[in-house]
This record gives structure tokens, C-alpha cells and sequence, in this order.
């Protein structure tokens, strides 16, 4: 990697590239944001008005050229922050305005109208988040797993790795490719295990996404959201499943003001202080814009299967979430155990639900997604 362009060169070929509203180049305009310079690959942030969108399309088009022109670059990858997609409006092509009542292929009917101006990404039938009030507790795990059994049950799936600051999606599914864009200017997901994946892991070194401030992230995860192309009008996505960051952040408003939230599933271990946290994620989604409905608790790291036997050893405690989901009024969705080829799979890149859906864990996650579906 000796002769990969350094940091200054990288800025100096970017501010070949105009900036048309000052007439500078990109790094003198103070444009540049989040680069970030990987084995073979350049990606930065492209912080532009929502009404400039269109003005700065040619000028992402520009400064790719420009980097991939430079030595040892095989990938360059200019992320518009402003790119609004079609979603939130009244696009003839659009989703129903109203939350669809169920996941299945055929589910039309709107329930309820829904206030401007949020809306569903296009050819987005239900977007359904996957939360928990503290990290680690294996919310991007459930998530994946989810998506993979949706994609089992027959539906059209995907999953966006909402996680800006810890992006998950490309580990636990293998990924490595950078999206590349279409005329559309939408990028085309990573399809893996049959379900569609979009992270900011596939778009910018993680390294750098820890150091963007709030408002940043919040735009790469709208870039994300509208700017991917889901479905199409013939094949619409019928499930997108959101891997939300713990908390209750930047990210999250960004996402309840941009997005129409079908569902929320909220993951908790069963430790009271896992509980506590889980009881402030459910209430977060009765506090939003259009308050999303939390369709159940999930139980994670619910005992310990040994190897070889079938009943879980509940090492940490187990049936506190359902306890506290009848507390909260809320649906016990399901339990699944402390499973080690679970977090095994994961960090091979290849979901348990998908590789082996026979496994009891599996079952689990395939049982959660049919009351869900
Ligand atoms: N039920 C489980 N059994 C075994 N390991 C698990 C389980 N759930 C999650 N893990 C592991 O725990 C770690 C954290 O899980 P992750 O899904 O990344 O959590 P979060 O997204 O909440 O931070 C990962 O290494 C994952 O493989
Ligand atoms: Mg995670």
C-alpha cells in the first residue's frame, strides 16, 4: 500500500473539483467531510442543502473521477448527504401512505393515514426497527437473524445497518463490496443469504463514521434509507428491518422524522439493568413524530444451551423480559438462548437462520418472525 496516495494528495486531486456554489475546489470549500482511505479505496461525505441535491449530483460524479484517477484506487465512493429520495413524497409510485397491516406479499390495506412528511423509503412495503436501551445485548445479531428468517418465510427482505457508529451488517454477513450506483443515482444493496443489506460499513471506514458529529450521521443514515433501491415497483422489498444504534440519539430522531416506523421490536438480555434499559426503548417509540407501535420484547441470551443438550441453563436469569413485557403491556415475542454457534456464525459472516435453520436457535428466530410476519 506504500504508493497509495497520501492524505494530502487524495485533497489536492479534490480540490481540482469546483465547488459551483463558491467556485473553490471541494477541500478549500470546507466540502470534504469523514474522508476516509481504506486498502485500495477512498470514501468522504459530500455535505450539501437538501435544494442543492441536484446542483452537486455532477460534482460526486467529478470528484469520483478524480480519485479513481489517482494510483491504487480501485474504489471511489462520494457520499451525498443532501440526496433526497423519492420516498416521503407523494410519488405516484409510492406505498401506501398508511401502515401496512401485515407483512404478507399481498397486504395492501392502509390502516392509518400518515401526517407529511414522512413515508417509507420507495418500493418499501414495512420498515420494522430492531432496538434495545443498551448496547451489547445482541440487537444487530437479532436483527440479522430476522432478516434471514423473513427471507425463509418467503418475503422479500432487507436490512439496513442503522448503526452509523458501530456497523455491524458487513461482518455478520460477509460483506466487503462497496455499493456502486445507478443511473438512478440509488445505490444497488449487497444481496446476501437471499435478504438486501445496506451499511455504512460498505460505504466509509468505520473509523472515520466515529468521529462524524450527530447531523452527519443522521445524513448518511437518510442517504442510506432513500438513496438505496430496495425494491423496484414490480418487486417491492416487503420487509425492511432496521438495526438501530442502543439509545435513544441523533440517528433515531433523523429516523422517526424521515421514516414511517411500521413496528419496533425491542431486544433485552434478562438483566434487570438490560430491563431497565429496554423499558426507556419502548418508551422512545411512543414519543415519536408518528408514534411507531412496539410489536413485542424479545429475550436474548436467555440461558445457556450446553453443547449436546436441548434445555438452557439460565445462567444470567431468564424470563425477566417476559415479566417486564406484560408489565409494559407489550407482546413477549420470544426467547432465544445463549448459543454459541450463534455468535460463531455471526462473525463468520454467515447467519445461523440462513446456514443452519434446522438449529433450535434458528427455530427460534424463525418462530419470532412468523408472529411477526
Ligand atoms: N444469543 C447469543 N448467543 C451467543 N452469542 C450472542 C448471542 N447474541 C449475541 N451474541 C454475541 O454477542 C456479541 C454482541 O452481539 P451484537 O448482536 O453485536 O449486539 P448489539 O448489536 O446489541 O451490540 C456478538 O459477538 C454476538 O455474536
Ligand atoms: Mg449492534
Amino acid at each position: 500500500m506504500s504508493d497509495f496516495p497520501s492524505r494530502d494528495t487524495i485533497l489536492t486531486a479534490l480540490d481540482q473539483v469546483p465547488d459551483p456554489k463558491s467556485g473553490q475546489g471541494l477541500r478549500k470549500a470546507g466540502m470534504v467531510r469523514g474522508l476516509a482511505i481504506g486498502p485500495g479505496r477512498i470514501g468522504f461525505m459530500l455535505e450539501v442543502a437538501p435544494a442543492d441535491a441536484d446542483l452537486y449530483a455532477p460534482v460526486r460524479a467529478a470528484a469520483e473521477a478524480a480519485l479513481r484517477a489517482l494510483p491504487g484506487v480501485e474504489e471511489a465512493r462520494v457520499v451525498l448527504t443532501a440526496e433526497a429520495g423519492p420516498g416521503p413524497g407523494p410519488s405516484p409510485r409510492s406505498t401506501p401512505a398508511g401502515r401496512s397491516a401485515a407483512l404478507s406479499p399481498q397486504a395492501t390495506a392502509p390502516a392509518r393515514p400518515a401526517p407529511v412528511p414522512q413515508g417509507r423509503p420507495e418500493h418499501v412495503k414495512r420498515v420494522l426497527a430492531v432496538a434495545s436501551g443498551k448496547g451489547g445485548v445482541g440487537k444487530s445479531t437479532v436483527a440479522v437473524n430476522l432478516a434471514c428468517a423473513f427471507a425463509r418465510l418467503g418475503l422479500r427482505a432487507g436490512l439496513l445497518d442503522a448503526d452509523i457508529y458501530g456497523p455491524s451488517a458487513p461482518l455478520m454477513l460477509g460483506l466487503h463490496e462497496a455499493p456502486v450506483y445507478g443511473e438512478d443515482r440509488k445505490m444497488q444493496p449487497a444481496e446476501a443469504f437471499g435478504i438486501k443489506a445496506m451499511s455504512i460499513g460498505l460505504l466509509v471506514d468505520a473509523d472515520k463514521a466515529m468521529v462524524w458529529r450527530g447531523p452527519m450521521a443522521s445524513r448518511a443514515l437518510t442517504q442510506m434509507l432513500t438513496g438505496t433501491r430496495w425494491g423496484t415497483e414490480t418487486e417491492p422489498l416487503d420487509v425492511l428491518v432496521v438495526d438501530l444504534p442502543p439509545g435513544t440519539g441523533d440517528v433515531h430522531l433523523e429516523l422517526a422524522q424521515k421514516t414511517l416506523l411500521d413496528g419496533a421490536v425491542v431486544v433485552s438480555t434478562p438483566q434487570e439493568m438490560a430491563l431497565v434499559d429496554a423499558r426507556r426503548a419502548v418508551a422512545m417509540f411512543g414519543k415519536l413524530q408518528t408514534p411507531a407501535p412496539v410489536l413485542g420484547i424479545i429475550e436474548n441470551m436467555s440461558g445457556f444451551i450446553a453443547p449436546g443438550t436441548d434445555e438452557p441453563i439460565p445462567i444470567f436469569g431468564r424470563g425477566g423480559a417476559k415479566a417486564e413485557a406484560e408489565r409494559l403491556g407489550v407482546p413477549f415475542l420470544g426467547e432465544i438462548p445463549i448459543d454459541l454457534s450463534l455468535r460463531e456464525a455471526g462473525d463468520a459472516g454467515r447467519p445461523l437462520t440462513a446456514t443452519r435453520p434446522d438449529s433450535g436457535t434458528a427455530q427460534a428466530f424463525l418462530k419470532i418472525a412468523r408472529a411477526l410476519a
